[in-house]
């Protein structure tokens, strides 16, 4: 018996670490140690958080939250609250707002849903590794259209790709780590065109041009994401949404979504956001214009390439390995992501866009290496 039952886990884990694996970034920590410096000298630039945001001002609306939860209690009384506030923000009605723990949670979730066995998830490379891992934990079969060479969507190639199988094509706009937002009549041509839903990741649309969410009246095959994560700086809270046709939303919402995925604090915290929107607004345009600032600072040093951005990250190509140049930058205290191959650049690395005086400690270390 107790053979027969080590026998059964022992398969199950074995099939579990088949699954790819989330390799989580290297800690503040573990930089600190490396490069013989405090914490919080780390310059941490490698998972883009938004650091234009005060911590007191977000600390200070956690505080009017706490005050108000009772934490005893199931968290369910202030969802419809949100949703109508997050219908607002974004412009449509609340029965369109499916509420999720980040946005990472919401599309696994999705694709949870409505995958089966046969169909396919179709997105685009370089992306975000995340929904990969999704599809490669349902069984399901996920194929990967490169980019062109401008970074923009060879939609022909995604629509062929599916051969006309169901399924779901993601797209992510501004793409992680491209960094570029791409044109709406592209987007639009896969949402008309693709035989199943598209699934437009926006987690960075606060600091780009425009939003698609618009689409989602017209078009019921097209479910927004969206994260509190990035432009409002609440990646420790766990706050994600989608937006689709009421249908869907509302069949994901009741059906298919944890009864309490989002708990009392992160319920809260929005509305508390989005009544101070404007002191946000105005964090992301500095951010915006720290952005500027950065790409051409970048592109003033000599072995270095970077990519205009409509996010709050920059993609940018070195001419030594890219590895060698991350560990240098670590060992001056820099924290910055590996991205390695982006098409034909073979030496990519991306940088969160941050502080002004976290930007200055990144241009000198890696005027320094390079
Ligand atoms: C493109 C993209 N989508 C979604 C997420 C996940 O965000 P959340 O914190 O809402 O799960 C990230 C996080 O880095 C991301 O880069």
């Amino acid at each position: 018996m107790k053979s027969s039952l080590e026998n059964w886990l022992q398969n199950r884990l074995k099939e579990i670490r088949f699954f790819i694996k989330y390799v989580k970034p290297e800690s503040v920590s573990d930089v600190a140690l490396k490069a013989g410096i405090a914490p919080k000298r780390v310059i941490k630039l490698n998972q883009n958080e938004n650091l234009f945001l005060s911590r007191e001002l977000l600390l200070s609306l956690i505080d009017e939250v706490v005050n108000e939860i009772d934490p005893r209690v199931y968290p369910k009384e202030g969802e419809m609250k949100l949703r109508d506030s997050l219908g607002r923000y974004v412009g449509v009605s609340s029965d369109y707002i499916t509420l999720g723990n980040g946005s990472d949670q919401i599309i696994d979730l999705i694709l949870r849903t409505f995958l089966r066995k046969d169909d396919i998830a179709v997105s685009i490379t370089p992306t975000y590794s995340m929904y990969k891992w999704s599809a490669n934990h349902l069984g399901i079969k996920y194929l990967e259209i490169p980019l062109k060479d401008d970074f923009s969507l060879d939609v022909d190639g995604i629509l062929e790709s599916s051969n006309r199988r169901e399924g779901i094509c993601i797209i992510c706009s501004p793409n992680n780590p491209t960094s570029n937002q791409f044109e709406p009549d592209d987007v639009l041509a896969l949402i008309e065109n693709f035989p199943g839903i598209v699934l437009l990741d926006e987690a960075y649309v606060e600091f780009a041009k425009e939003s698609l969410v618009g689409f989602v009246k017209k078009h019921e095959n097209l479910i927004v994401t969206r994260t509190f994560s990035k432009a409002f700086g609440l990646a420790g809270v766990r706050i994600g949404y989608a937006i689709s046709n009421p249908e869907i939303s509302t069949t994901i919402s009741e059906y298919a979504q944890l009864p309490y995925s989002l708990n009392c604090i992160a319920l809260r915290m929005p509305l508390k956001v989005l009544d101070v929107i404007d002191t946000f607004k105005e964090s992301i345009e500095r951010l915006k214009e720290e952005r500027e600032k950065l790409v051409k600072r970048l592109n003033t040093i000599k072995s270095v390439t970077a990519f205009r951005s409509d996010a709050n990250f920059i993609l940018f190509t070195v001419k030594k390995p890219y590895e060698e140049v991350f560990d240098e930058l670590l060992n001056r205290g820099v924290l910055v992501r590996k991205i390695g191959a982006v098409l034909n650049l073979r030496e990519c690395l991306r940088a969160t866009v941050g502080l002004p005086h976290m930007n200055e400690s990144f241009i000198e270390a890696l005027t320094s290496i390079s």
